[in-house]
């Protein structure tokens, strides 16, 4: 687990270095994508934040007025008339009556056209350092305008379409202008950026059963049957070495890492052939746009990022948090309840570690418990 210490402010310098670090050539991906080395950086950045050093671009400078920033990103969060056709928010895919998802197996975004990936929560999700199941952004700031360009969320022709569309808003000019940031200068996309993702960030998910077990130290918390899948799932299940538990107060229940459990692949196999000539073929390079307008392209996950055919079909690990509230689930929500969601990790464990002893009908329904108690308040 991260410190969670000045984290915008590492976001910041995650994003900073990865600028200085391109990885030219072998398209690895860098060092901090692989998610090695960032212990030390953090550090660094947090050591360096406590002494005074300021690391920070305009976008993450929210802390003086941060209610005020959360407040204005909770209303740019849910406004339809930053759309192409007037009915779609970022709240049509989080709902915050579904845990910041949605409930469908694939988000659904202007003019009723389905995407190709299930909406995930946003509650925790400003611990996290790699966003989307390919992980494809690295800073909040980033991730949270994507949607309003792609042609099937928000469809906006661009970012100058939505800044005008905030600017010509009277009541969004006066919050924006009461900001010290902004004050009496045109709003900027970044500006849009820095308020909504100062609402992701407070949207916490640390107030579950769990929660008041782990950091509360109220053992009546959790019941007997969550407290022994709690040790399943970090003893012989194995769990815990993707979903994190870790050490630490709030554990995030993700490496940020990405792996192969196989979901989705049948669907491409014997075409992967031609799906990837198809990609190296592209006159451009592909972009959210693709990933979430062809499922073939989508399946191929990590790979999109990395280009490393190993990576073809890794997913980031998904958080577990809320998760009994989340259904469907994995990328392409194609399993709809947790109970198969779970049996499908266990069939998975057993073929990809045989060395793992099996858990039993009871352990199972214990691991249950035990992810059921990871839902907020
Ligand atoms: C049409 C549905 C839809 C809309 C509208 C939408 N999202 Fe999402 N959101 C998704 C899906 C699907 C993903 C995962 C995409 C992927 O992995 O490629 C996602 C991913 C995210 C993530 C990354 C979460 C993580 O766990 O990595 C954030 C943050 C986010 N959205 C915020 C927003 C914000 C803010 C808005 C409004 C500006 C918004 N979304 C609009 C469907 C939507
Ligand atoms: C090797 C790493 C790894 C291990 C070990 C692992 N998982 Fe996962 N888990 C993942 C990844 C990656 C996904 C997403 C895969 C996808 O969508 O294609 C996932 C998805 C899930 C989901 C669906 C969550 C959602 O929001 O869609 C659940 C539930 C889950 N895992 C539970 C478990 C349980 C219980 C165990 C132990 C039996 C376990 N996992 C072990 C990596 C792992």
């Amino acid at each position: 687990m991260e410190p969670r210490c000045q984290l915008g402010h590492v976001h910041v310098f995650q994003a900073y270095v990865m600028r200085l670090k391109p990885d030219h050539g072998s398209s690895r991906g860098s060092a901090l994508d692989r998610g090695e080395n960032r212990r030390p950086i953090v550090t660094l950045v947090c050591s360096a934040s406590l002494a005074g050093v300021v690391f920070l671009t305009s976008s993450a400078a929210v802390e003086p007025d941060n209610d005020a920033w959360i407040a204005l990103g909770a209303r740019l969060f849910s406004d339809r008339r930053l759309s192409a056709d007037g009915n779609v928010s970022c709240a049509t895919c989080h709902k915050p009556e579904a845990a910041y998802a949605d409930g469908l197996s694939v988000a659904v975004g202007i003019g009723g056209h389905a995407g190709t990936r299930n909406a995930p929560s946003l509650m925790g999700v400003g611990a996290l350092s790699v966003f989307n199941w390919d992980g494809r952004t690295h800073t909040l700031e980033e991730q949270v305008l994507q949607p309003f360009t792609t042609s099937i969320e928000h469809g906006l022709a661009s970012r100058d379409e939505l800044t005008q569309r905030v600017t010509e808003d009277p009541a969004y000019r006066r919050s924006f202008s009461d900001l010290a940031a902004v004050g009496t200068r045109e709003i900027r996309s970044m500006d849009i950026a820095t308020a909504l993702a100062a609402f992701v960030r407070s949207l916490s998910a640390e107030s579950s059963a769990f929660d008041r077990y782990r950091a509360g130290h109220d053992p009546d918390a959790l019941t007997d049957s969550a407290k022994r899948g709690l040790e399943v799932f970090q003893g012989h299940a194995g769990c815990a070495s993707c979903h994190t538990v870790g050490e630490a107060a709030a554990a995030t229940f993700t490496d940020q890492r990405f792996h192969a459990l196989g979901v989705g692949l049948s669907s491409v196999g014997t075409r992967l052939e031609s799906i990837l000539a198809r990609i190296e073929g592209s006159p451009r390079s592909i972009g959210a746009d693709d990933i979430l307008s062809d499922p073939d392209i989508a399946d191929l996950g990590r790979y999109l990022v990395t280009r490393l055919p190993e990576d073809i079909g890794r997913f980031r690990t998904p958080s577990l948090r809320n998760v009994a509230r989340t259904a469907p689930y994995f990328h392409d929500g194609s399993v709809a309840t947790l109970e198969t969601a779970v049996d499908l990790e266990l069939y998975y464990r057993r073929q990809s570690d045989g060395a793992l002893t099996a858990v039993s009908r009871d352990e199972r329904e214990d691991l249950l418990a035990f992810l059921r108690a990871l839902s907020g308040l």
